[in-house]
């Protein structure tokens, strides 16, 4: 063990022995300079921001503009999720499914541990306790982060409920799920540090489901460090709720309060840069006099069945790491109040003035900037070389607590009942606008084949249409098989199940502009979606599902024509046999653990609609 962390005490507050032990195993493996408790008080947060801003890893903003908030731009090699690098590691790998990549558990630590000794050298190893979801609250979840770097601490105390507070929550001998991560970039006596700490070439994010453990090496960003986020509330929280009979999605929350004051609450999933926090923080058109959308999350659901035979969802974060392109005044307001203050934003540009700016953020494009790699940009250098001012999955991170929408129910311990289902993907053409499914067993089918355009979330080729069941595709830590059937049998367990719907905000015409308005006019579908669940909206019975007629949405204050509404939700015969030959596909990779009902379905779908 590096002798000068030797007897680096923990602080009096902590009293969990198991908390105690993993911590001093993991110091003697990463040899940090030093071990630091992050307390999670704001005092602790500006401390650690402006000592990154004094070693060059940050920009303060100007106050004036955007008080208390922070730009870090990060390595050109480190700007998104890396799939190819995400790894499942059960002790069979069938258990992992041909969703996840795999590694045995035995061979993906002994690999890691490699990597991990001496990783921290020169740096310093912070312990951040945090809690997905209210401390305190029967669905929440306590997970204890180790991580040598400051920007991961300052993101984890807006993404979650970080510190003192979690380790007292966590007593004696309360259980957290460890999380380990770390840059990957030990630094030896001496050397200059750089900007964006990160192993350019070498990454691993690992999940050890059967342990409930996370090993995180290489990047700094986003999903790939926040551990709380992705690796835990969805990977590992997935095989946590098979085993116990809830659910963790990909999924929005939101509230839906009608003039009459009749509040309902929906869940809805679309893959990663797709439309889930504009949905989550809808503000209705002019015309929708009375009506209210409130957020209670924009990512990530934990859904368990309440005793009156309800799903009951929570929020397990309490912040929001959005993405900042196209965040407008015009089509997020919410979003954009939220960012006011206290916020830190990541990879967008900075303008001459001290405040940042982004792609589709206003009208007016800045006459000159500093782009993300920190280089001048202006319209013309971006006319001649394509470069853009902020990268494409640049992000912010914002407190939900600053959100102008926010549900009062947000923080519920008990959470919210959801009254219905919505799954969407990014589909330029094929999937109509909207449409409800039959039954439960035929949504659970809707959602497992649910197709979506691939965006800037993840590394790799961009808008490429792949299988993206229930928007989980890179989030599901076990067999995809083994989850629709979990889905499938949690419809059973419930009395009354929540609708399930399909929509496509994103379909193009042939010049490739989005046909649909989107943002604050989905308030259009959405109210058809309550009212279908409050049994007061017609539809029509098609073969794919329950759809609205022109008649059933409410247009006013909205130009679109009838020949327009049927372009957005015309049911082409041809594509739909290829959408039905790309689910055979996926069913074909899924099929050692296939439910026989979805093949089933799949064969009276197609009959019905295209045969
Ligand atoms: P993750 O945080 O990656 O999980 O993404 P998300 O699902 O929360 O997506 P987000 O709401 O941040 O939207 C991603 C991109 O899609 C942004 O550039 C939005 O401007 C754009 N977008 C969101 N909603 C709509 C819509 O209704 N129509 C269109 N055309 N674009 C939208
Ligand atoms: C996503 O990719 O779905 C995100 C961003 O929400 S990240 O936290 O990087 O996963
Ligand atoms: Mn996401």
């Amino acid at each position: 063990m590096n002798p000068r962390i030797s007897d680096a005490a923990a602080p009096d507050y902590v009293k969990n022995e198991g908390l105690k032990t993993w911590v001093a195993e993991m110091a003697a493996l990463c040899q940090p300079d030093r071990i630091v408790w992050a307390d999670g008080s704001d005092e602790e947060y500006t401390r650690l921001c402006e000592e990154m801003v004094a070693a060059g890893s940050m920009i303060k903003l100007n106050p004036e503009k955007r008080p208390n908030s922070y730009l870090a731009w990060s390595d050109p090699s480190d700007v998104a999720r890396v799939e190819d690098r995400t790894y499942i590691c059960t002790t069979h790998k069938d258990d992992a499914g041909p969703n996840n990549n795999w590694e045995s558990p035995a061979k993906m630590k002994e690999t890691l541990t490699g990597l991990f000794t001496g990783c921290m050298k020169g740096r310093t190893m912070y312990v951040i306790p945090f809690s997905m979801g209210p401390i305190g609250s029967p669905i929440a979840h306590i997970g204890v982060e180790i991580s040598d770097s400051a920007y991961v601490v300052a993101n984890m105390k807006i993404m979650t409920r970080m510190g003192r507070k979690v380790v007292e929550q966590l007593g004696e001998d309360g259980a957290f799920v460890p999380c380990l991560h770390s840059v990957g970039a030990p630094l030896s006596p001496g050397q200059q540090d750089m900007r964006w700490p990160c192993n350019p070439t070498v990454k691993y994010i690992a999940h050890f489901p059967e342990t409930r453990e996370i090993w995180s090496y290489g990047s700094g960003y986003g999903g790939n460090a926040l551990l709380g986020k992705k690796c835990f509330a969805l990977r590992i929280a997935s095989t946590m709720a098979r085993d116990e009979g809830w659910l963790a999605e990909h999924m929005l929350i939101l509230g839906v309060e009608s003039p009459e004051g009749e509040k309902s609450y929906v869940a809805a999933a679309f893959p990663s840069a797709c439309g889930k926090t504009n949905f989550a923080m809808l503000i209705p058109p002019k015309t929708f006099d009375g009506w209210k959308v409130t957020t209670v999350g924009d990512d990530i659901a934990w859904i368990k069945p309440g005793k009156d035979g309800r799903f009951y969802a929570i929020n397990p974060e309490a912040g929001y790491f959005g993405v900042a392109p196209g965040t407008s005044e015009k089509s997020n307001a919410n979003a954009m109040a939220t960012l006011h203050s206290n916020v830190i934003f990541t990879n967008v540009a900075l303008t001459p003035d001290g405040d940042v700016w982004w792609e589709g953020m206003s009208k007016e494009i800045p006459a000159r900037l500093t782009d993300w790699t920190g280089q001048e940009w202006t319209p013309e250098i971006a006319k001649a070389t394509g470069r853009k001012a902020a990268h494409a999955n640049a992000r912010f991170t914002a407190p939900a607590s600053q959100c102008p929408s926010l549900d009062p129910e947000w923080e519920a311990q008990a959470g919210v009942p959801i009254s219905a289902f919505i799954f969407g993907g990014r589909r330029s053409t094929t999937v109509p606008l909207v449409f409800e499914a039959f039954n439960w067993n035929y949504g659970v089918y809707m959602a497992a084949t649910l197709g979506s355009e691939t965006t800037a979330a993840a590394f790799g080729a961009q808008g490429v249409v792949r299988r993206d069941p229930f928007a989980m595709l890179p989030f599901c830590g076990y067999h995809m098989g083994d989850y629709f059937n979990h889905w499938l049998k949690m419809g059973h367990v419930i009395e009354n199940p929540p609708a399930i719907f399909t929509v496509n905000w994103f379909r193009m015409d042939e010049q490739g502009n989005f046909m649909w308005p989107g943002f604050g006019e989905n308030m259009r579908v959405l109210k058809w979606i309550v009212d279908r669940v409050k049994g007061r909206a017609s539809a029509e019975k098609t073969a794919l599902g329950w759809m609205p007629r022109f008649e059933d949405l409410d247009w006013t204050g909205l130009d679109v024509t009838k020949e327009q509404f049927e372009a957005l939700t015309k049911v082409d015969t041809e594509m739909w046999r290829e959408e039905f030959a790309l689910h055979g596909e996926l069913f074909d990779k899924l099929k050692d653990r296939l439910p026989a009902d979805m093949v089933q379905r799949r064969d009276q779908l197609q009959q019905a609609l295209v045969d």
